[in-house]
Order: structure tokens, then sequence, then C-alpha cells
């Protein structure tokens, strides 16, 4: 099976549920402790082994570029004063040289659409999608582990986690078939179907690997829910004729699209942080 290389980080959504925090500001620059939650896609997509990191931005999202180039004068300003801690954390962050490519898609027509504009950048090989939104906490990196699943599958993997049953209606569900340890065989997918039409709590998260095949389905631009061009219908034509599966990602996931969600994420992963940890627990305790 062939390696997964590229990701493709669809970012050109307009965040409208972190408004007005996402007027200006891109809502994956928002931070999560002292981080942009982007950031913490590109490092775990990095940890994945992934060598090619391609942006499809849109309008307004110039801060994303900026914040992965380097920033000379901030750079020579933490050398001469010899923080070379802070200056080797901010060097490590970025991608280098000739890894990062960004595409825009002119309007916001849909995540298949925003898929689809990296269509070049691909070319003929599987390919890992994150959005960022999802963010995902844990000892190993969730794009490594579907990465590895696609090595043993051959065929298209997500992320899925077991969501509350009262909860499908907010998720694309699997209909699942067979089932061996962390990998679900997915017979269909539902998109966020009512608890009492829901074939499993199998809810498909923000992290892809996908074959080139996709491309095919998406050149159709066929609109769908919310007249979006949706990256689950091409994925679903592609049913039956090619392995697709579930991988049940051992990490923790926020949703970074949502207030609530945006909040919890920051109180996780401020308690995973050794120098923050303690003073935050404590902090917290004053809110019980
Ligand atoms: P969301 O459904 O979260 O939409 O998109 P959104 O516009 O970003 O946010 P809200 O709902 O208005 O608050 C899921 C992912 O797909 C990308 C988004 O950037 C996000 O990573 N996306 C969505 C695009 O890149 N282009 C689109 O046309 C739609």
């Amino acid at each position: 099976m062939s390696p997964v290389r590229k990701a493709v980080f669809p970012v050109a959504g307009l965040g409208t549920r972190m408004l007005p925090a996402t007027k200006v500001l891109p809502k994956e620059m928002l931070p999560v402790v002292d981080k942009p939650i982007i950031q913490y896609a590109l490092e775990e997509a990095r940890a994945a082994g992934i060598e090619e990191f391609i942006f499809v931005t849109g309008r307004g999202k110039t801060l994303i570029e900026d914040h992965f180039d380097r920033a000379v004068e901030l750079f020579d300003t933490l050398a001469a004063k010899g923080k070379s801690e802070a200056l080797a954390e901010l060097e490590a962050g970025i991608p280098k040289a000739g890894e990062v490519t960004y595409t825009r898609q002119q309007e916001p027509l849909g995540l298949g659409h925003a898929v689809w504009c990296a269509r070049h950048l691909v070319g003929d090989e599987p390919f890992a999608v994150s959005l960022v939104d999802d963010l995902i906490l844990g000892d190993s990196p969730c794009l490594g582990e579907l990465a590895e699943a696609h090595g043993r599958t051959g065929g298209n993997i997500v992320a899925t986690m077991e969501v509350p049953h009262a909860h499908t209606k907010r998720y694309g569900i699997l209909d699942p078939g067979e089932i061996d340890g962390r990998l679900v065989e997915a017979k269909a997918m539902v998109e966020k179907p009512e608890p009492e039409r829901a074939p499993s709590r199998y809810a498909v998260i923000g992290r892809y690997v996908l074959l080139p095949e996709i491309f095919g389905h998406l050149d159709r631009q066929e609109p769908g829910a919310g007249g979006e061009i949706q990256l689950t219908d091409a994925m679903a034509q592609m049913l039956g004729a090619r392995p697709f599966h579930g991988y049940v990602f051992s990490g923790e996931r926020y949703d970074c699209g949502d207030k609530l969600g945006y909040l919890e994420a920051i109180v996780a992963a401020a308690l995973r942080r050794p120098d923050l940890a303690d003073g935050f627990a404590s902090i917290l305790k004053r809110y019980d």
C-alpha cells in the first residue's frame, strides 16, 4: 500500500458559529492555550509522517499563511535577546520551505468543493484530510492511526467515535458491517439521523484518508444537503466499490467550531500541559 504523504486542510469556511470572534480572525487562528487551533492539526499531521501540507484557504485567511511563515524580525529579536527556547519552539512549529502549499476556494460552496480545489496538488495518490475544528488530543496522532489502517485495508478510512445515542443527529453516522478491534467496516453512511433512525452510534469525525478517485466524484459538483457540495456524498458514491472503514481513534476530540466544544478544548489542553496543569486545576476548583 502506498504511504499517505499529503494532507489537505480545508480552512475556507466562514466560522459563523464563533462570531463575532471570527469576523476578522479566521476561526482556525483562535488560540487553545497559547497555540492557534490550526497549529495542533499541523503538529498531528507531522507526527503522522505527512510530508506535504495543502491548505485550502479563502478570503480573509491570510493570517494562516503568515502564521506558518518565518517572522524574520521577531526571530531576530528573540535571538538577540538570547530567548533561544522560545525561538526554537517557533522554528519547530513552521513547515520547512516547500512543504506547504496554499490554494484558494473562491466561494464557500461546501467541504467537498474545498477538497476538490486541492485536486491538482494531491494528484493520483491516497491523501489525508484534516478538519482542524476537530481538535484531537492524544498520545498517538489520529491521522497516523488512519494511515496505518489504510495500509491494512487499502481503501477509504474515516475517523470515528461512539457518541451518545441522543447526539446522532449532529453527525454523519456509519452503518457498520464487520467490526475488527478499532476497525469498523462501513456499509453505508447516514447524514445526521434522528436517534431512532441511526444505524449505530459510530459518528464520523473530521479526519479522513481518501483514495484519489474521490476527485472523479467531486468533479460532478452535485450540491447535496444545504445546497453545498458535500464530501460525504462523494465518499458514499465509493461505498461498495472500494473498501470503506471507520477507525475508532484513540485520542479525545473537541469540536472547536462550537463555543462549548472550544471551551472544553482549552480546559483539556491546559490540563495536559505540565507547566500549567496544577495551577489551572486549582483555578478550576474555584468554579465547582
Ligand atoms: P463547518 O461546517 O464547520 O463550516 O465546515 P464553517 O463555515 O467552517 O463554520 P460555521 O458552521 O459557519 O460556524 C467544516 C470544515 O470545512 C471547511 C471549514 O473551514 C471547516 O474546516 N469548509 C467548509 C471549507 O473549507 N469550505 C466550505 O465551503 C465549507
